[in-house]
C-alpha cells in the first residue's frame, strides 16, 4: 500500500512519516515508490495492444530520483527544456524515447536535442520548423519532427492548463498545419516523424480526448493521401487524477477510445502523462508551527508555504491535508496556511480538520506533480528535501538546500566591494 494510517499514523509505504520528519525535518515530499510503479505500469499495461512509448512528462516531477524509478520500468520521457532532457538522459532513458515539446524551445536547446537524435521534436510554429532546418542542415544531420498541431477542442479542464482551444497559444493552427508539412516535407534538415497534440492537463472526461484524436485520424489519413506518411502520433498528457472528489477515467477506458479513434492507423502511439504517473504518489508533511483564532475563524499556520506546494495559490487546486498522527477527536473548521507574506499563502480554506496543536504533522495528500516542480525559494526559503519511500527503507532523493547554496552565484558589484557603508 501506498500512504495509508497504520495503526492511527500515516505511512509511506512501510514507513512512518514521523520518522522521516525525525531524520530530515520539516517541509519535506515523499513519495512511494510503488505508486509511481503502478501508475506507470497501468498505462502500459492498457496500451500494451499497441505499438506504444509511455513518455513521462518529466514537467510534473524532475527529481531524479523519480525519473529514474520510471526509466528503469522502460518510461520513455516527454521533456519541454534541455535541463529537463538532461535529467532524462541521466536518469538513463536513451534518447530514442525522448519526445521534446513546448511552444518557445531556444536554438540552443534544439541543437542539443537533434545532436541527441531524440525520438521526436514536437514544432508548434512554422517559424521554429524553419529553424530547426536551419540547424540541422549546419550539422549536416536530419531532425525527427512532428508537428504540435491545436485541434480547437475544449478539454473542459481549468483555464490555466488548457491548451487546445484557438486562442491559446499552443500548436500550429489547424487550418495551417496541412501546408507547413507540406513545406517541412521538402526541408533537407527535417524528417517527418509524427504529429503531436495535447489538449490540456486534469482531463476527467474521455470525450475531448475522443474529438481531438478523431481528428488527428482525419489529418493523417489526408497527410497519406499526399504521400506525407508519419510514424508516430504522440497524444500528449495523461488523464486527471481525484484530488477530493474526481472521478478520473481509467486507463483501460483511456486505451479504448485510442483503439476507437486511431487503432486501424497501426501507427506507433505515444503517451505524454505527468499528473497521474506522480501525483498521487507523492505528499508534502509540514509541521504546525503556531494555531490561532480570530473572531470566529482558526487559523492553523504550518512551515510549509506557497513557495514549497504553490498549486492552491495558482488554481484555487483541492488537496486534501490529513493529520500525520490520527487521534479521532472532533473536528473543527479551520483555514490552513504557510509562512509567507502574501494572502494567497493558503493550503485550504475552510476545511473540516482534526484539530492540531503545535508541533503535530499535517500531510498534504497528491502533491507529488507539479509540487516540488514548481517550487521556489520565494522569501529566501530553502527548497525542501525530498524523500522516497520504497517498502520499509526510504532514501532522502534530493537534500534541503543550504543557505550557502541558495547563495552560491550570487556577487557583490564590484564598484560596492571594499566601501564602507
Ligand atoms: N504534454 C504536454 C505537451 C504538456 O504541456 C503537459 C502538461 C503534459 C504532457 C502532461 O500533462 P499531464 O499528464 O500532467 O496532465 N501546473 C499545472 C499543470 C500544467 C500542465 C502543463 N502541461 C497544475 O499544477 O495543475
Amino acid at each position: 500500500m501506498c500512504f495509508t494510517y497504520q495503526n492511527g499514523e500515516l505511512f509511506a509505504e512501510g514507513v512512518d512519516l514521523k520518522e522521516i520528519a525525525k531524520q530530515v525535518g520539516t517541509p519535506f515530499y515523499c513519495y512511494s515508490s510503488d505508486k509511481l510503479t503502478r501508475n506507470f505500469e497501468a498505462y502500459q499495461r492498457a496500451l500494451a495492444p499497441f505499438n506504444a512509448t509511455v513518455c513521462y512528462s518529466v514537467k510534473a516531477n524532475p527529481n531524479l530520483g523519480v525519473v529514474s524509478t520510471l526509466a528503469r520500468l522502460g518510461s520513455g520521457a516527454d521533456v519541454v527544456s534541455a535541463g529537463e532532457m538532461f535529467v532524462a538522459l541521466k536518469a538513463g532513458i536513451s534518447a530514442d524515447k525522448i519526445v521534446f515539446s513546448g511552444v518557445g524551445k531556444t536554438p540552443y536547446e534544439l541543437e542539443e536535442a537533434i545532436k541527441a537524435q531524440i525520438l521526436q521534436i514536437n514544432a508548434e510554429s512554422a517559424a521554429e520548423v524553419e529553424t530547426i532546418n536551419r540547424i540541422a542542415l549546419s550539422l549536416g544531420v536530419k531532425a525527427n519532427v512532428a508537428l504540435r498541431v491545436n485541434p480547437d477542442v475544449d478539454a473542459l479542464t481549468h483555464v490555466k492548463i488548457t491548451t487546445g482551444k484557438k486562442e491559446n497559444k499552443f500548436g500550429v493552427d489547424w487550418d495551417e498545419a496541412h501546408e507547413l508539412y507540406r513545406a517541412a516535407a521538402k526541408m533537407e534538415g527535417i524528417r517527418l516523424a509524427g504529429i503531436a497534440v495535447h489538449i490540456g492537463s486534469q482531463l476527467l472526461d474521455l470525450e475531448p480526448f475522443r474529438l481531438a484524436f478523431t481528428k488527428i485520424a482525419g489529418m493523417v489519413r489526408e497527410l497519406e493521401a499526399e504521400g506525407i506518411y508519419l510514424e508516430n502520433i504522440d497524444l500528449g498528457g495523461g488523464m486527471g487524477i481525484n484530488y477530493n472528489v474526481e472521478l478520473p477515467p481509467t486507463c483501460s477506458a483511456y486505451a479504448d477510445v485510442v483503439r476507437e479513434t486511431l487503432g486501424d492507423l497501426g501507427k506507433h502511439i505515444i503517451v505524454e502523462p505527468g499528473r497521474s504517473i506522480a501525483g498521487n504518489a507523492g505528499v508534502l508533511v509540514t509541521e504546525v508551527i503556531y494555531t490561532k483564532k480570530m473572531g470566529q475563524k482558526n487559523f492553523i499556520i504550518v512551515d510549509a508555504g506557497m513557495n514549497d506546494l504553490v498549486r492552491p495559490a495558482m488554481y484555487d487546486a483541492w488537496h486534501t491535508v490529513l493529520p500525520v498522527t490520527k487521534e479521532g477527536v472532533a473536528p473543527i473548521i479551520a483555514d490552513i496556511v504557510g509562512p509567507i507574506c502574501e494572502s494567497g499563502d493558503v493550503f485550504a480554506k475552510d476545511r473540516i480538520i482534526e484539530p492540531v496543536q503545535q508541533g503535530r504533522l499535517l500531510a498534504i495528500m497528491c502533491a507529488g506533480a507539479y509540487g516540488a516542480a514548481m517550487s521556489s525559494i520565494y522569501n529566501f526559503r530553502p527548497l525542501v528535501p525530498e524523500v522516497m519511500a520504497h517498502g520499509r527503507e526510504f532514501a532522502v532523493v534530493r537534500k534541503r538546500t543550504s543557505y550557502e547554496e541558495m547563495l552560491s552565484g550570487h556577487a557583490v558589484a564590484p564598484w560596492l566591494q571594499g566601501n564602507a557603508l
